[in-house]
């Protein structure tokens, strides 16, 4: 496995792929890497000849006074897992790599028909920051297939609209949620949670999942059932920030007649913010 830093030697690595005609693969992360990063890996690499993931905790994705400074950095034992994986190149940018102009000053990418929903509304700037990382990794790894997990649903959406928007020539896959055996989904922030937090963490999932499988048993009073997880997830300790019903392609809230929905929830439990989703398929009216 290669590691480069300096995006002149990535662009060396991947001219010679390219002229060897080679399809490549990028799966961009933050790095503290679990099992759903690698199943973004073992998915690229039935997609693609050569592999890149990206590490790089971008700061301007986060606000003032999240975590960014605490955000767990882990690049050794992140290698060893990705080389024993079969990755090809890891790319581990520094910060002025990809914010030449500062942090404070440079261009910015939006999608303002998603930015303002749900997380957005909650995490101003959020998804602006992730848009600006991820095209600039799309122009310095010009891939032809990106991996994501939907575990950030919000984001696979902001990043595919980004795509077809600035008419980039990448496919955007979205890969399923991994859980821990218990349901928790897998994400960094988990590391966050003490012994009693994990086992009460389990709970946002459970949340969702009654409250999808009662949306597919028929009852469509999204309003009351999404108060009632709500009220559900405040009274085990979390401080819910949504849970709400969106339509599965676009988020936005569901028609009378739409069938894919999906069922959305953020909540802080300690010092973790934590997000899930689970979908939902309504059947067909007879
Ligand atoms: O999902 C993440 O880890 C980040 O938001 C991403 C896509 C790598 C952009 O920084």
């Amino acid at each position: 496995m290669l590691t480069v830093r300096d995006p002149q030697k990535l662009r060396d690595v991947l001219r010679d792929w390219r002229r060897a005609g080679q399809r490549v693969a990028l799966v961009p992360t933050m790095g503290n890497l679990h099992d759903g990063h690698l199943s973004l890996l073992e998915r690229a690499h039935a997609l693609a000849d050569r592999t890149v993931v990206s590490i790089f905790v971008n700061p301007i994705q986060f606000g003032k006074g999240e975590d960014y400074a605490r955000y767990p950095s882990t690049l050794e034992s992140d290698s060893v897992k990705l080389s024993a994986n079969g990755l090809d190149l890891l790319f581990a940018p520094n910060l002025d790599d990809l914010y030449p102009g500062g942090t404070d000053r440079d261009t910015r990418v939006t999608v303002p028909i998603l930015d303002h929903i749900l997380c957005g509304a909650f995490r101003p700037g959020h998804f602006s920051g992730v848009a600006t990382v991820v095209t600039k990794l799309f122009i310095m790894v010009q891939p032809d297939v990106a991996l994501f997990g939907e575990k950030d649903y919000q984001q696979v959406l902001v990043i595919k609209r980004l795509v077809h928007d600035l008419c980039m020539p990448v496919e955007i896959v979205a890969m399923p949620i991994v859980r821990e055996p218990d349901g928790l989904a897998m994400s960094s922030r988990n590391a966050y949670l003490n012994a009693e937090e994990r086992r009460k963490a389990t709970l946002i999932y459970k949340v969702l999942s009654a409250a999808a499988a009662m949306i597919e048993n028929g009852d469509l009073n999204y309003q009351g059932i999404e108060a009632e997880a709500m009220a559900t997830l405040a009274r085990a300790g979390f401080r819910p920030e949504y849970v709400s019903v969106r339509r599965n392609a676009d988020l936005a809230p569901p028609e009378p007649g739409d069938r894919e929905l999906r069922i959305l929830a953020a909540a802080w439990l300690g010092s973790a913010r934590l997000i899930d989703n689970v979908p939902i398929r309504l059947k067909q009216m007879r």
